[in-house]
């Protein structure tokens, strides 16, 4: 049977407390108090006399001058909480018969020197059990740390194990992708395909190509720190293969794909106003979570629908977190071939500057609502020009009618209010100066906000008739041209 100092020590403690009130006790037993007479606050040679003295709540030791007052005659000190030896002298008397004393019910009075001694006995008593007690604390407090040590590098053992498994062998990864058969995306790192582990669950592993990973010397400490970082709205890497040439990541399988097929690809299940209201605050989750949950902050810097995978129940994931890092760019490295960030999405501040901040993935996630809400490509070709998104819809939003900018595959079933509002939303997010813009935290307050009022007009069953204009008050000059 195993101690466990958790349940003891209050145990032990209340013990101790026990003990310690009885050594007070026994310690004021002994030590030479004078007479306190708490019902008549005098002293008591006022009141020796023929009196009686009985149930008048005094304590202490019976003082030895009471020897030397001839006159008394009778005392009656019965029902007090007297301590001590009773003086010889008044006992002598007694015998003698020269003086009527009563002392009973008072339960610490002693009348023999044996009893005096039998309580120096019960005092080294407790004394003693008093340091076992101290000594049984000490014991359990030590037994204690020792269990917190032991768990903890249990943990770590246990920690060590995992990140093990998280590094795949080249053979590993033939043998969980069965040797690359199903492919389900490509993409500028190379191609995705379907794989399973032994324990049977279902991974996307991304083989990276040789020229993405040229020049880039840090692939596994940056992939092994991206293995920790877990989210409910982040796609996890659940390891990673470093062999040489071979490079892989092993991601969690996302079942529904990414959002852009879903939105552009031809699907024919049109994804419904609530369902893009709620992908976009599942998005947004994750995001906040990368700027504003884990130190150091990641800015993601390749923000776009292909990167917003949806599992089994259409919940909504950010992938690709974290790989402009493990991938270095051409601003960090000068070497990579890769460019960091997709057209029509990348923040056009950050291209002239240079200077990388969350604010590029704020203006990115700008860019996503409008392609959630319109149902158009971030950049699209019209006879035979490119033309971005902000182009196209900013003209509509000045005109004042936004049922013009919301997907015609809705059908106009979405709220007025709540519709303004995204707009609202997504309009801060590509203001042309970074620092006017949003934190993604507000944009998930305010993205909640468009969800809440989509259920109140839902549940009231009506639909706004009349298209009211909020008060959008964004600089429109700033929306890049397309590239
Ligand atoms: N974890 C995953 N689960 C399911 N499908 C995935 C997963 N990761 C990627 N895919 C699929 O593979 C495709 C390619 O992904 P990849 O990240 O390589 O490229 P991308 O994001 O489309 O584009 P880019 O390389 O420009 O970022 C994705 O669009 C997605 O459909
Ligand atoms: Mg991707």
């Amino acid at each position: 049977m195993s101690l466990t100092p958790i349940i003891h020590i209050p145990y032990l403690m209340f013990f101790a407390i026990n003990v310690a009130h009885l050594l007070i006790k026994i310690f004021m037993a002994l030590s030479p108090l004078t007479l306190n007479l708490k019902s008549t606050n005098k002293p008591l040679y006022m009141i020796v006399g023929n009196r009686d003295l009985s149930n008048n709540s005094l304590n202490g030791p019976l003082p030895d001058f009471l020897i030397q007052l001839r006159s008394l005659k009778v005392l009656n000190v019965g029902k007090n909480n007297l301590t001590g030896l009773v003086p010889s002298g008044l006992l002598e008397r007694s015998k003698r018969g020269s003086l009527l004393l009563s002392v009973d019910d008072n339960h610490d009075l002693c009348m023999k020197e044996s009893c005096k001694k039998k309580k120096s006995f019960v005092a080294l008593i407790a004394s003693l059990s008093a340091l076992l007690v101290i000594l049984l604390l000490l014991l359990g407090f030590w037994i204690f740390k020792k269990r917190k040590v032991l768990m903890s590098s249990n943990s770590k053992r246990e920690g060590s194990k995992a990140s093990k498994h998280q590094i795949f062998s080249h053979a590993e990864i033939l043998n969980i992708t069965e040797n690359f058969k199903t492919i389900i995306g490509e993409g500028g790192f190379g191609k995705v395909y379907i794989g399973i582990l032994q324990d049977q669950t279902q991974v996307a592993v991304k083989r990276l190509s040789p020229s993405s990973m040229q020049g880039y010397k840090e692939f596994q400490s940056e992939a092994q720190l991206l293995t920790i970082v877990h989210h409910k709205n982040l796609v996890s890497l659940i390891g990673y293969c470093d062999e040489g040439e071979i490079k892989a990541l092993i991601y969690e399988y996302m079942a529904n794909g990414n959002l852009q097929q879903h939105l552009l690809g031809g699907n024919s299940n049109i994804l419904k106003w609530n369902d893009r209201l709620n992908i976009a605050i599942d998005a947004a989750y994750g995001i906040d979570y990368m700027h504003n949950g884990i130190k150091p902050p990641i800015v993601h810097r390749d923000l776009k629908p292909s990167n917003i995978l949806l599992d089994e129940k259409m919940h909504a994931k950010i992938a690709d977190f974290g790989l402009s890092r493990v991938f270095g760019n051409e601003i960090d490295s000068h070497i990579s071939t890769r460019p960091a960030g997709t057209f029509g999405y990348l923040d056009p501040e950050c291209q002239r500057t240079g200077n990388i901040s969350k604010r590029n993935d704020v203006y990115s996630f700008g860019i996503i609502l409008f392609v959630l809400m319109t149902g158009r490509q971030a950049i699209e070709r019209v006879d035979g020009e490119s033309i971005h998104i902000l182009e196209w819809v900013s003209p509509i939003i000045e005109g004042g009618d936004i049922k013009k900018v919301i997907d015609p595959r809705l059908k106009g079933e979405f709220h007025i209010n709540s519709a303004w509002k995204v707009v609202e939303i997504a309009m801060s997010c590509i203001l042309q100066i970074a620092a006017e813009r949003p934190d993604i935290s507000q944009i998930l307050a305010g993205l909640n906000e468009c969800l809440s009022l989509e259920m109140v007009q839902k549940n009231n069953g009506r639909e706004r008739s009349i298209v009211e204009m909020p008060s959008v008050c964004v600089e429109l000059e700033s929306y890049p041209s397309a590239r």
